[in-house]
């Protein structure tokens, strides 16, 4: 098979973005399919989703800026934390591997693509904004906590699991994040047209990808295996207390 350094040769498959040149765990490969589907599974028994769906039924601006707002200190905690994982990484290989989904983040060769100074962009659109106001103090403890996770996380495996984790339910994250952004129609519209959740709705795919495929290259023995799983529960325990947070946050009022 003809491998160029983003696609397999298949041309339905060429326009599929990657992150890096890949010739083996490919977008479809029946191995990242399988795997994906587990791990998708797995993360659903977590119902990561329930209470800030609830939460959600009904947006309004300040409800909008309170999310705004605790997005907006995830995602410019989620680069540091990609790149903490990195620094903890042992072996070159998978140091290059994992980098790239910050780097990414950081936007890649373009400064401009930054995904936390997107995001601003974006909520700005419709007239939110970071407010020291609406900020939801345990959001701070809780990134800290996955961090910590990070740091006390003695198995090399883990981080893989961990990173995984962290892109598993990147789709429902978008579209529950969009939810929480959409304060009236108007909104639906003015945010699906900004580079934000326009590069966030076709790039997620390939996040998760990405993180699969580091599954499938690096934890190939049973022990690894285990390892990589533990970790990864944890990081979709971060992902309840996440949400669950924010969700508790926006039934209370703000002045
Ligand atoms: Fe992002």
């Amino acid at each position: 098979m003809d491998h160029n350094i983003y696609s397999n040769s298949s041309q339905e498959k060429a326009d599929l973005r990657y992150l890096i040149p890949e010739d083996t765990y490919y977008h479809g490969h029946p191995e990242v399919v399988e795997w994906t589907t587990k791990f998708s599974s797995e993360a659903e028994k977590y119902e990561v989703f329930k209470n800030i769906h609830s939460a959600l039924q009904t947006v309004d601006i300040a409800k909008a800026n309170k999310v705004a707002t605790a997005w907006y200190e995830f995602t410019t905690f989620v680069p540091t934390f990609l790149s903490l994982a990195v620094v903890l990484t042992d072996d070159p290989e998978r140091q290059h591997h994992l980098i790239q989904i910050a780097y990414d983040e950081l936007g890649g060769q373009d400064k401009q693509y930054i995904h936390s100074k997107l995001f601003l962009e974006a909520i700005e659109k419709v007239n939110l904004s970071y407010k020291k106001d609406y900020e939801i103090v345990n959001i701070k403890n809780i990134l800290e906590g996955l961090k910590n996770t990070l740091l006390n996380t003695n198995s090399q495996y883990g981080i893989v699991g961990l990173l995984l984790s962290f892109e598993i339910i990147a789709e429902e994250n978008i579209e529950t994040l969009f939810k929480g952004l959409c304060f009236d129609d108007n909104c639906i519209a003015l945010l699906s047209d900004t580079p934000f959740f326009e590069i966030h709705r076709a790039d997620e795919t390939e996040h998760i990808r990405h993180s699969v495929a580091n599954f499938l290259r690096f934890c190939q023995s049973d022990e690894s295996k285990r390892e990589f799983m533990v970790s990864f529960e944890d990081g979709l325990n971060f992902w309840r207390k996440f949400w669950n947070y924010i969700a508790e946050n926006l039934n209370i009022s703000t002045k």
